[in-house]
């Protein structure tokens, strides 16, 4: 068995069990539901639980791999050879008002970059895997993405960050403009399960500004590996520190591109 095969079974291991904490909590959360400091932007009971044991399975079997982690932040040498960033609950406002689209996010880098991510929607019981070369799947059968090669064909999915009250850079033009030119832009809520469904056929393409590293590394190696293309806004190269991505099923990425440089601001490329 190759690292690759056996880091992603470990991650499995870690999401089916964190699954399982989020659908026990679910609907039971709502004395433990705590704002982070921005309005809106909550953490339930649920999140730690979730966070603790993705953190005791992946210290237990890689001791020497560093992490990432939405609750607990930076363990270890950010550096490290193996960095896995870990979001435990992503669409945790959804989760307090049991509004089931919610799912926990595992992927790992290595050297930087985004190599094995799984995405578990508990409620669903939708698992999906991908490492890279080993292609990308939705409960263990292959998925890839939709032949949408037209924007005005296409359904869309983005999201709003939390500080989008305090900035003109809200995602609110984009969304408009956007809205109008397709067959619908969809919100999610949960920025691994908006990857996922670009990269098994669901929706066309994906875009979001303010969207942290736990919040994409799984859904990146899982899109790429099903065949979708991921960039700037800009259609230049993507960074996963610049907080903004372009994923789309590839056909429509362009078109897209384009549309979203008329009336995002220079800044959000
Ligand atoms: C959020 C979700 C949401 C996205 C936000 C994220 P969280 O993650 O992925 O869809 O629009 O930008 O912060 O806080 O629920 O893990
Ligand atoms: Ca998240
Ligand atoms: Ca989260
Ligand atoms: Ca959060």
């Amino acid at each position: 068995m190759t690292n690759l095969q056996i880091f992603l079974d470990i991650a499995t291991e870690a999401a089916l069990s964190a699954g399982v904490i989020l659908q026990d909590y679910l609907g039971k959360v709502e004395d433990a539901i705590t704002e982070k400091g921005r309005p809106g932007d909550l953490v339930t009971a649920a999140d730690k639980a979730s966070e603790k044991v993705i953190l005791e399975i992946l210290n237990r079997h890689f001791p020497q791999h560093s992490i990432l982690a939405e609750e607990s932040g930076k363990l270890g040498n950010q550096d490290n050879e193996y960095l896995w960033a870990i979001d435990p609950l992503d669409g945790t406002t959804n989760y307090a008002h049991q509004y089931p689209c919610f799912a926990v996010s595992i992927g790992l880098f290595i050297n930087g970059v985004s190599q094995v991510g799984v995405i578990y929607d508990p409620f669903h019981n939708e698992l999906f895997r991908a490492a890279a070369g080993l292609g990308a799947t939705r409960n263990r059968r292959p998925i890839k993405v939709s032949q949408t090669n037209e924007l005005s064909k296409s359904l869309l999915t983005t999201g709003f960050a939390y500080d989008r009250r305090e900035t003109s850079d809200n995602n609110y033009a984009e969304f408009c403009h956007l809205t109008h030119l397709t067959q619908g832009v969809r919100r999610g809520g949960s920025a691994s399960l908006d990857l996922a469904y670009v990269a098994c056929g669901r929706v066309d393409g994906y875009w979001e500004r303010g969207i942290a590293p736990w919040d994409i590394a799984a859904g990146i190696i899982l899109l790429a590996e099903a065949g979708g293309k991921i960039t700037a806004y800009d259609n230049s190269p993507f960074q996963i520190d610049s907080g903004r991505i372009l994923a789309t099923n590839g056909y429509i990425h362009n078109e897209l591109s384009q549309e979203l440089i008329k009336v995002s601001p220079l800044s959000a490329w």
